[in-house]
C-alpha cells in the first residue's frame, strides 16, 4: 500500500489505485549518453540514490538531485503527522486537527504524538500522573538562569537550559535504550513549561514560582508565570483552555525547520536535550517560531486601520514582509489560523478586546482579495493570530517563541524518536555541489599582489 506523501496531496486520491496496473518505473534518458535508465517509484517518490547510477563515465561520481531548502525533497517517512498544504488539512496521528482541538487535551494530545494512539483512561492516568511528578528542575538550573542579564531574550534562556539539563541526566546519551528514552520524553515535556516560566520570572524579576502538582499542565504553566502573594494560585478556566488548545495546535507540525534540526542533530546521536535546544534555536528564528513575535511587532508599527492599505503596498513592493503570511506547505488557509480566530474571540470575551485584532482583521480581509497575495497563495499561518491571544493573556512579546515551544516539544521528540528507530535512517549528511576555485598552489604572503 503507497505511503501517502505529504504536502502535495490528500492520502485519499485515488491517482495511486488508477495507476496500479502500470509499471511502477520512472524511464530516464541521459541526453549525454543517450543511455535510458528505469528507476523504481516507491510512495510516488524516487530515491535519490537511484540517480548514482547515471555517469557519463566510469570515473564520474553519478548524478545527484540538487535541493536547496528541501522543496521537493522527502528526508524521511513519517507516521506522525499528515498535512495537505493546498486543502488546509492538518492531522495528527490520523486525528483531524479540528477535533482534537475542540475536544482533547494537550496531554492527551501529547500521549497520542508520541505513542500512535490515543490513550486508554489507565494510561492516561499514569501519563499525566508521570509528567506532572517530573516538572520540578534541580536547583542548579535556577543558579545558571540567575547569571543572564535582566533583559535576556527568553528563547535564548529557553535554549541554553534546556541544553544545560543534558549535563544533569548523563543516562540520556544512552539513545538506543528505549526506557532511556522515555524518560527523557516525560522529563522534557515536564520541565519545558518550567524553563520557560522561570526564564519569564527572571526578565520581570519576579521570584521563581515553583510547579504546582494539583493543577492541570496548563494551569500549571499560568501558575509558574503569574502567580504572585496569593497562597494558592487559581487559573481562570477560559484561558487555561485557550492556552491548552494553542499548545494543541502548535503540538506537531511534520518536517517543519525545527523538526528537521531535531532529527539532523539527533541522527548524530547526540542526547534529547542537546537535539532539543537546537530544534528550539531553529524556532527561534523570525521565519519559523519567532515570527508571532514580529507579527506583533508589525501590527505595532502599522498602528491604525487606516495605515493597513499602506502597508499592503510596502508588502507588494518587497520592502516588508506581511508577517505570519505564508507557509512553505499551506498554499491554502492554515486550519490552526482558522481555529485561533474563534480561540481569540472566547480570550477576549474574558480579557477585553485586542485591539490590534481589529488591524490584524482589516490586513487579511485585504490580502485575501489582493492579486498578490492570491496569485502567492499567500494565507494566514498560526502565528498570524496566535500573538494577539498571548499578548491578551498579558505575556511580553519575548515570550511567544517560548511558548510556541513548549507546544512544540512533543512533536519534535516523537520525530526524534522515530528517526532513531528507523532502520533506514543514518547520520544526517547532505551532498553539496562545489563551485569553489579549482586546485591551486598555496602562495607565501610575499608574492601575494
Ligand atoms: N509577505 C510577502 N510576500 C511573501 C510572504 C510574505 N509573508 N511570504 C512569501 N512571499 C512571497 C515571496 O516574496 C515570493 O515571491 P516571488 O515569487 O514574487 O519572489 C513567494 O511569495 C514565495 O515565497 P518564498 O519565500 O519562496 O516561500 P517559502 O516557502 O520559502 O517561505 C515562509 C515560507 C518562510 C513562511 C514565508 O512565507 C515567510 O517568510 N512568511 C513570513 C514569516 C512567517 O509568517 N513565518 C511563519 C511560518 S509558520 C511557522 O513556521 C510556524
Amino acid at each position: 500500500m503507497p505511503l501517502p506523501k505529504t504536502g502535495t496531496g490528500a492520502p485519499d486520491r485515488t491517482t495511486h489505485e488508477a495507476t496500479v496496473t502500470s509499471k511502477q518505473t520512472l524511464s530516464v534518458i541521459d541526453n549525454r549518453t543517450g543511455k535510458k535508465y528505469e528507476i523504481p517509484i516507491q510512495n510516488d517518490t524516487i530515491h535519490a540514490t537511484d540517480l548514482r547510477q547515471i555517469r557519463v563515465n566510469d570515473d564520474d561520481f553519478g548524478m545527484m538531485s540538487y535541493d536547496p531548502a528541501f522543496n521537493n525533497t522527502a528526508s524521511c517517512k513519517s507516521a506522525v503527522t499528515f498535512i495537505d498544504g493546498d486543502k488546509g488539512i492538518l492531522r495528527y496521528r490520523g486525528y483531524p486537527i479540528e477535533q482534537l482541538a475542540e475536544t482533547s487535551t494537550f496531554l492527551e494530545t501529547a500521549y497520542l504524538i508520541i505513542h500512535g494512539e490515543l490513550p486508554t483512561r489507565p494510561q492516561q492516568t499514569e501519563w499525566v500522573d508521570q509528567i506532572t511528578h517530573h516538572t520540578f528542575i534541580h536547583e542548579n538550573i535556577k543558579k545558571l538562569m540567575e547569571g543572564f542579564r535582566y533583559d535576556a531574550h527568553p528563547m535564548g534562556m529557553f535554549v541554553s537550559t534546556v541544553a544545560a539539563l543534558s549535563t544533569f541526566y548523563p543516562e540520556a546519551s544512552r539513545v538506543r535504550d528505549a526506557q532511556s528514552r522515555y524518560r527523557q520524553i516525560i522529563r522534557l515535556i515536564a520541565k519545558a513549561p518550567t524553563l520557560a516560566a522561570f526564564a519569564y520570572r527572571h526578565n520581570t524579576g519576579m521570584p521563581y514560582a515553583y510547579p504546582d502538582n494539583d493543577l492541570s499542565y496548563t494551569g500549571n504553566v499560568l501558575n509558574m508565570m503569574f502567580k504572585t502573594t496569593e497562597a494558592k494560585y487559581q487559573p481562570n478556566p477560559v484561558l487555561e483552555h485557550a492556552l491548552d488548545v494553542l499548545f494543541i495546535l502548535h503540538a506537531d507540525h511534520e518536517q517543519n525547520c525545527s523538526a528537521n534540526a531535531m532529527r539532523a542533530v539527533g541522527s548524530s546521536e547526540a542526547d534529547p536535550y542537546s537535539a532539543m535546544a537546537a530544534a528550539a534555536a531553529a524556532l527561534y528564528g523570525p521565519l519559523h517560531g519567532g515570527a508571532n513575535e514580529q507579527v506583533l511587532r508589525m501590527l505595532r508599527e502599522i498602528g491604525h486601520i487606516e495605515n493597513v492599505s499602506e502597508y499592503i503596498k510596502r508588502v507588494k513592493a518587497k520592502e516588508v514582509k506581511l508577517m505570519g503570511f505564508g507557509h512553505r506547505v499551506y498554499k491554502n488557509y492554515d486550519p490552526r489560523a482558522k481555529i485561533i480566530k474563534r480561540v481569540a474571540d472566547e480570550v477576549f470575551e474574558v480579557v477585553g478586546r485586542n485591539p490590534l485584532i481589529d488591524i490584524a482583521l482589516e490586513l487579511e480581509r485585504i490580502a485575501l482579495q489582493d492579486d498578490y497575495f492570491v496569485s502567492h497563495k499567500l494565507y494566514p499561518n498560526v502565528d498570524f493570530y496566535s500573538g494577539l491571544i498571548y499578548e491578551a493573556l498579558r505575556f511580553p512579546v519575548a515570550m511567544f517563541p517560548v511558548l510556541f515551544a513548549i507546544g512544540r516539544t512533543p512533536g519534535w521528540l516523537a520525530q526524534w524518536q522515530e528517526m532513531l528507530i528507523d532502520p533506514e535512517q543514518k547520520i544526517a549528511r547532505p551532498r553539496q555541489v562545489y563551485i569553489g576555485a579549482v586546485k591551486r598552489d598555496y602562495v607565501p604572503i610575499q608574492k601575494r599582489s
